[in-house]
């Protein structure tokens, strides 16, 4: 028998259906809470609301459990690749070699920019912040021709989409990276992968090849499907209420991008690293940093610290902390900020501040150590971000837009502003 909650409220009562996830989530379905009983829900932040149902990603924030369609993501960051990644979140399974084939095929053919997105890019300076750049730039993607297939079926359409998303959002990661120094564009090479491809893009010199070495581009693949999705975080929840506009993917990822961007989400990364640099410079010491995040000294956070879902180690910052050691140890790298978020670490998990809040290290504490270990320079740290949450974007935007029931979003709110009021004419204000 379906379930329900009763709500009693004045002289009124309700029965709520509850909804019930595959691993056991409970959700109270409020659809008819102001209709039946004149009520909405106020919940500042969304830390109690459901926005959707969604057969993605499933994360226990209290066990410290992620699974991309029902995958740990342990099993998929030792065994699987960013594309395959790719795949299996916006087609919902693991693909057969041939249809990975297939999606890698895509992924290179739609990798050169059109040449009007060169001149869009000498519009900006050089000092352009990278992740406005990317913006603008997705957004701008259909402005551009692209050829397909008339007799495509609906999900070989989605496979193109997605391939062209994802391959363009490398090349403009990369062309602005060279923009911003002065470098000539450089053309995909067809025989790379995804990802030696964007290190190529990045780094090659037009007489001299790049040739990443395997360790960096295992890194860099396993930093992109580490990324990949989690669920309805601040900008996967943007692209969602854009796309709900019935607003095309390019407007609703653009707009993701900016979310992303901010120091309280994908931001973090480059605040990490900014914090441990002036921990390791001597501009405060680690204990500093620790005292002033527990004060709130001018709204000071020990960055790459707290999660709103996760009440455990993020089981993201897990794998990357162990990545880190290797990656480091065998490019020869040694590190110093390592050591510094390893003593803050330390320090943060031991004192009962942290530990009370359950605020463990999050995906961003070591991922940005990485990047610095691979010669990637800080700003672009969110870029790259957003490179390995493309599929999951992409993803939460089809299911979406495949859902019959979907309906634009459109949150309420509880005014508490001034009461009807009259015009006042200028001359007779005080
Ligand atoms: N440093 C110090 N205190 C913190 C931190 C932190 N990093 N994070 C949370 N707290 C404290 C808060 O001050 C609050 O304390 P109080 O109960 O005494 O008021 C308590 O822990 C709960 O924090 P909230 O802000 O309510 O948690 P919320 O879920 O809203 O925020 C967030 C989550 C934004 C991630 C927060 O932990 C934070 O700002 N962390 C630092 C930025 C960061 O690393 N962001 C990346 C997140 S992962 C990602 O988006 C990819």
């Amino acid at each position: 028998m379906a379930r329900t909650a009763k709500l009693t409220f004045d002289d009124r009562s309700i029965d709520l259906p509850i909804v019930e996830g595959t691993e056991g989530e409970l959700g109270l379905d409020i659809g008819k809470l102001r209709s039946g009983a004149g009520l909405i829900t106020l919940d500042p932040g969304y830390g109690n609301t459901g926005s959707c149902t969604s057969e993605i990603t499933f994360i226990d924030g209290e066990k410290g459990i992620l699974r991309y369609r029902g995958i740990p993501i342990e099993q998929l960051a030792k065994h699987s690749t960013f594309v395959e990644v790719a795949w299996l979140l916006i087609l919902g399974r693991l693909p057969k070699q041939a249809e990975l084939d297939d999606f890698r095929e895509r992924l290179g053919r739609n990798a050169p920019l059109h040449e009007g997105f060169k001149h869009l890019f000498e519009g900006f300076l050089a000092d352009a912040p990278p992740m406005a750049v990317l913006s603008a730039m997705i957004n701008a993607i259909p402005c551009f021709p692209h050829t397909s297939r008339d007799d495509e079926s609906p999900e070989e359409r989605a496979i193109e989409d997605a391939a062209r998303l994802i391959s363009k959002v490398r090349s403009i990661a990369a062309y602005g990276y060279r923009r911003a120094r002065g470098l000539p564009y450089l053309y995909p090479d067809p025989k790379l992968g995804y990802v030696a491809n964007f290190m190529h893009l990045m780094f090659s010199c037009p007489y001299r090849q790049h040739e990443a070495s395997p360790e960096m581009v295992d890194a860099l693949n396993l930093i992109l499907l580490l990324h990949a999705d989690h669920e309805q975080n601040c900008s996967t929840s943007t692209a969602r209420m854009v796309g709900s506009s019935q607003a095309n993917i390019y407007a609703s990822c653009a707009a993701a991008v900016g979310a992303l961007w901010g120091p309280l989400h994908g931001g973090a990364n480059v605040a990490v690293l900014e914090m441990l640099e002036s921990i390791h410079k001597g501009g405060v010491s680690a204990a500093d940093a620790i005292k002033m995040a527990k004060d709130g000294t001018g709204g000071f956070r020990l960055m790459g610290f707290g999660h709103r879902v996760y009440k455990n180690f993020d089981p993201r910052a897990r794998i990357l902390k162990a990545a880190a050691d290797k990656v480091l140890a065998q490019l020869g790298v040694k590190d110093p900020l390592l050591d510094v978020a390893r003593q803050l670490e330390e320090m943060a998990l031991k004192d009962s501040y942290f530990v009370d809040r359950k605020l463990y290290p999050n995906v961003d504490f070591y991922s940005g150590i990485l990047m610095r270990a691979m010669g990637i320079p800080t700003n672009m740290f969110t870029v790259i971000f957003a490179m390995g949450r493309m599929p999951g974007w992409i993803a939460q935007w089809k299911e979406l837009r495949d859902d019959p029931k979907a309906r634009i979003a459109r949150p309420r709110q509880i005014y508490t502003g001034p009461n009807e009021t009259d015009y006042v004419g200028i001359d007779q204000r005080g």
